[in-house]
C-alpha cells in the first residue's frame, strides 16, 4: 500500500547564498523525496527561506536596502540555485508570510494559555547612542570561553561556544563601536524544562538516531533551561501579540515556517492542511544538519506538544561538509557557492558524489576534489555512461534500433540485477545512499564485463542476431540501473528514458523487460570532468569579496549613520565677531564666533576662498558640540559648515535672514 509522506529540509537563512555545504542537506533530502515518489508513494517536500533576525537586518543595512527587499532578492537567488541542482520542492515559501505570522501567534497564544510561556525581567546590553538593545549579532566582543576577539554576541566562531551577549568581554556595539550599558527589559521565556519527561519519551520512541539521542542525553542531564523567545525592537520579525516593540526571536517562527509552507501549498492545491500536516494519514519527516539539533530535537517538538500539533515521525540529522578534509575556507577557495559550482561543473556530478558519500549518520562528509574528479570520471562516465555509448549507437546504426530478446545468459544477468531491488529500496529508505551507489557501480562492472565477454563489435561482423541479443541484455541492464540511479541523477536518467523510448521509469518497472521494441537515437549522457574546471571554480571562489562595501565615485561610503547619530550633531546659528589670517598656515582662518552668548574659537580651512574682512558680522552655521581639538595654533572649539571641491571653491553655508545667534538648526 502506498504511503503519504511530508518532508522538510531546514530553512536556509535569507542573509546569504546557498553554498555546497547547504547542498549536502538539500540533496540528501531531494534524493529521498525522489526515491519515495519513484517507489510509488505520495511525497510532498516543503521548505522556505528563513528570513527574520539580526543577520538579515545587518546584511540589509550593509547593502543599504530594506530587509524586505533583501529577502525578496535572496528568495529568487535561492530558487535559482535549487533549480540548478534539480532540487524539487513542492513548495518553497518564506517565513515572512501571513500564514507564518498566524501560526506563530496561534502557537504562542496556546503556549501562553498552557502556562508554558512566562515573562521575566533580564538585564541586557543596550547601546545608548544607537538607542537599541543589542541582541545576538548586534554586539561584538571577546569570547568569554576562549578569549578570541571580535566575536558575535551569541556564539564564538573560534571555539564554537554559545553564551549570552552580556557575557562578552569588552563588549562593543556592532553598529557604532560604543561600549554598551546594561539595561533591564521584560522578555518572554518558554519553559522547556516542563517538557522534559515528554521529550524523553519522544526520544525513546525513536524520533532520532542513536548518535543524536546520546547528545540529547547530555543535554537532559545538564538540565533544560528556559528559552528566551523574544527580542526588543528594532527587529525584523513578527511582533508579539499585545506588545508594541517586542518581537518573536527568529528561532521561534523559523520551524513554524514548515507549517506555513505546507499550509500555503494546501491552499493552492485544494488540500486540507489539517489532514496533510496534522493528521495520521501523512508521515512527517524533518531533515536537518547536526548544528541545529537542539532546536529540532527539543524546542520544536516541545512547542508542538504544548500547542497540540503532531510531531514528526522522525528527525534525520546529517553531518557537516568538509572540503579536502578541512572546513570550507574562503581563502582556499573552498567556500563554494552553488551558483559558482554550477557555472563550472555539472550539478549532477555533485549529486552523484554526495550520494556516494552519504550514509545514515551524523559523521561529516568530505568532498575531496581529486576523488570527486576520479569518481565521476571512472564510475559515472567510465562505467555507466559507457554502457550506453557502447551499445546504443551500434543498435541504432547497424540493427535498425530494434531490441530483440535477452537470451539465456542475459536473463541470468538481469535476474541478478532485479534481485538487488529490495536492498536498494531499503538503503534509500534508510538514507544509506553510499551503499546504493556501491551496488550500482558493482552491477555496472558486471554489465561491462558481459559486454567484453560477448564482444558485440566483433559479433556484429558475423552474427547480427547474436549481437542484437547481447545489446538487448545490456540495455535492459541499463534500464534497471537507471531506475536505481534515478533519485540521484534525474537528468542523466531522463536521457536514458528518452533513448529507450519509455515513460518516466519507477521502481515498479524493474522487472519488466524491454524486448522487440524500437529505441531512439543516442544522446551523450555525461562529459568527463576536467581538473582545470575544478581549479577555475576554486579560483573564482577565492576572488569573491565577502561583502561589497558601497563606494560612491572612488570614496567608500562610511558606515551608516542613524537619525539618532545625526541628531547628536548640534548645529547652531553663529555670528562671526572676528576673523583673521593665521600666521604660518595659509589655508586657515581664525574665527571668533558668538553662539548666543557663548564665544567659541574656530580654525577653519577657508582662507583661500574668503578674505577675513568680508566674514565679520555674517551669520554662519556651527557645529557647537564638537569635541575641542588642540591644533598647532590654538584650541579649535567647533566647526563651521562649508563645502566645495577645495581651494577657492569653498562655500560657507550662511544665513541671511533674521536668525539669532545660538538658535538651533534642525
Ligand atoms: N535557518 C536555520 C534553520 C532553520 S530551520 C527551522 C539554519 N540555516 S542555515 O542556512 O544556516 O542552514 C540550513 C541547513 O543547512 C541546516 O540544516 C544546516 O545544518 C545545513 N548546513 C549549513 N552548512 C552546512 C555545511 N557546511 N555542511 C552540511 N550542512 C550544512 O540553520
Ligand atoms: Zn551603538
Amino acid at each position: 500500500m502506498s504511503r503519504k509522506i511530508v518532508v522538510t529540509s531546514a530553512l536556509p537563512y535569507a542573509n546569504g547564498p546557498i553554498h555546497i555545504g547547504h547542498l549536502v542537506e538539500y540533496l540528501q533530502t531531494d534524493i529521498w523525496v525522489r526515491f519515495q515518489k519513484a517507489n510509488g508513494n505520495k511525497c510532498l517536500y516543503f521548505c522556505a527561506d528563513d528570513t527574520h533576525g539580526t543577520p538579515v537586518m545587518i546584511r540589509a543595512r550593509a547593502e543599504g536596502i530594506e530587509p524586505k527587499e533583501l529577502i525578496k532578492r535572496v528568495h529568487a537567488e535561492h530558487i535559482r540555485d535549487f533549480e540548478n541542482f534539480h532540487i524539487e520542492f513542492d513548495n518553497y515559501y518564506s517565513t515572512h508570510s501571513e500564514e507564518n505570522r498566524q501560526f506563530a501567534e496561534l502557537i504562542f497564544n496556546r503556549l501562553v494559555e498552557k502556562g508554558s510561556i512566562v515573562k521575566g525581567e533580564i538585564e541586557q546590553a543596550y547601546c545608548d547612542s544607537c538607542g537599541m538593545f543589542l541582541p545576538d549579532r548586534f554586539i561584538r566582543g571577546a569570547c568569554p570561553k576562549c578569549k578570541s576577539e571580535d566575536q558575535y554576541g551569541d556564539s564564538c566562531d573560534s571555539c564554537g561556544a554559545t553564551y549570552q551577549p552580556t557575557e562578552l568581554i569588552k563588549p562593543a556595539c556592532a553598529t557604532c563601536g560604543k561600549e554598551p550599558v546594561r539595561k533591564k527589559s521584560i522578555h518572554y521565556f518558554f519553559r522547556l524544562a516542563d517538557y522534559q519527561k515528554k521529550l524523553k519519551e519522544l526520544m525513546a520512541s525513536g524520533y532520532t538516531g542513536k548518535s543524536v539521542s546520546s547528545k540529547l542525553d547530555e543535554w537532559f542531564s545538564a538540565g533544560l533551561k528556559d528559552w528566551d523567545i523574544s527580542r526588543d525592537g528594532p527587529y525584523f520579525g513578527f511582533k508579539i501579540p499585545g506588545e508594541e516593540d517586542k518581537f518573536f526571536y527568529v528561532w521561534l517562527d523559523a520551524p513554524i515556517g514548515y507549517m506555513a509552507s505546507c499550509k500555503n501549498y494546501c491552499d493552492k492545491n485544494g488540500l486540507e492542511f489539517e489532514k496533510v500536516w496534522n493528521g495520521e494519514e501523512y508521515e512527517l519527516y524533518h531533515f536537518i544538519g547536526k548544528d541545529i539539533m537542539y532546536f529540532h530535537a527539543l524546542f520544536w517538538p516541545a512547542m508542538l506538544m504544548g500547542s497540540g500539533f503532531k510531531i514528526a515521525k522522525r528527525l534525520f540529522v546529517h553531518g557537516f561538509l568538509t572540503v579536502n578534509g578541512e572546513k570550507m575556507s574562503k581563502s582556499k577557495g573552498t567556500f563554494i557557492k552553488a551558483e559558482t559550482y554550477a557555472k563550472h561543473l555539472d550539478p549532477e556530478f555533485l549529486r552523484y558524489y554526495y550520494a556516494s558519500k552519504l550514509s545514515n549518520g551524523v559523521g561529516d562528509i568530505d568532498l575531496s576534489l581529486d576523488d570527486f574528479v576520479a569518481r565521476v570520471n571512472s564510475d559515472l562516465v567510465g562505467k555507466l555512461a559507457n554502457l550506453v555509448s557502447r551499445s546504443v549507437p551500434m543498435l541504432t546504426g547497424k540493427l535498425d534500433g530494434m531490441l530483440g530478446a535477452t537470451g539465456t545468459d542475459g536473463k541470468e544477468l538481469l535476474k541478478q540485477f532485479v534481485a538487488a531491488k529490495e536492498q536498494i529500496i531499503n538503503d534509500y529508505e534508510n538514507l544509506e545512499y553510499a551503499s546504493v551507489i556501491r551496488q550500482i557501480a558493482a552491477m555496472a562492472d558486471i554489465a561491462n564485463k558481459y559486454v567484453e565477454t560477448n564482444r558485440p563489435w566483433d559479433s556484429i561482423k558475423t552474427d547480427a542476431e547474436k549481437t542484437r541479443t547481447t545489446l538487448t541484455t545490456v540495455l535492459n541492464a541499463v534500464k534497471i540501473l537507471a531506475i536505481y540511479l534515478k533519485p540521484v541523477l534525474p537528468v542523466f536518467v531522463g536521457k536514458i528514458e528518452k533513448i529507450l523510448g519509455v515513460e518516466a521509469l519507477t521502481f515498479a518497472d524493474v522487472e519488466t523487460v524491454l524486448e522487440n521494441k524500437k529505441i531512439n537515437e543516442y544522446i551523450r549522457l555525461a562529459e568527463r570532468v576536467d581538473k582545470d574546471k575544478v581549479q577555475a571554480m576554486l579560483e573564482e571562489s577565492k576572488n569573491e569579496p565577502e561583502q561589497k562595501p558601497q563606494v560612491i565615485g572612488d570614496e567608500p561610503l562610511e558606515t551608516e549613520c542613524t537619525i539618532n547619530d545625526f541628531k547628536k550633531v548640534d548645529l547652531r546659528v553663529a555670528k562671526v565677531i572676528k576673523a583673521e589670517k593665521v600666521e604660518g598656515a595659509d589655508k586657515l582662518l581664525h574665527l571668533e564666533l558668538d553662539i548666543g552668548g557663548i564665544t567659541k574659537n574656530v580654525f577653519a580651512g577657508i582662507a583661500k576662498a574668503y578674505e577675513p574682512e568680508v566674514l565679520v558680522g555674517k551669520l554662519v552655521i556651527c557645529v557647537a558640540n564638537l569635541q575641542p581639538r588642540k591644533m598647532k595654533f590654538g584650541l579649535s572649539e567647533g566647526m563651521i559648515l562649508a563645502g566645495g571641491p577645495g581651494g577657492k571653491e569653498i562655500f560657507i553655508l550662511g544665513i541671511d535672514s533674521g536668525a539669532k545667534p545660538g538658535q538651533r538648526i534642525h
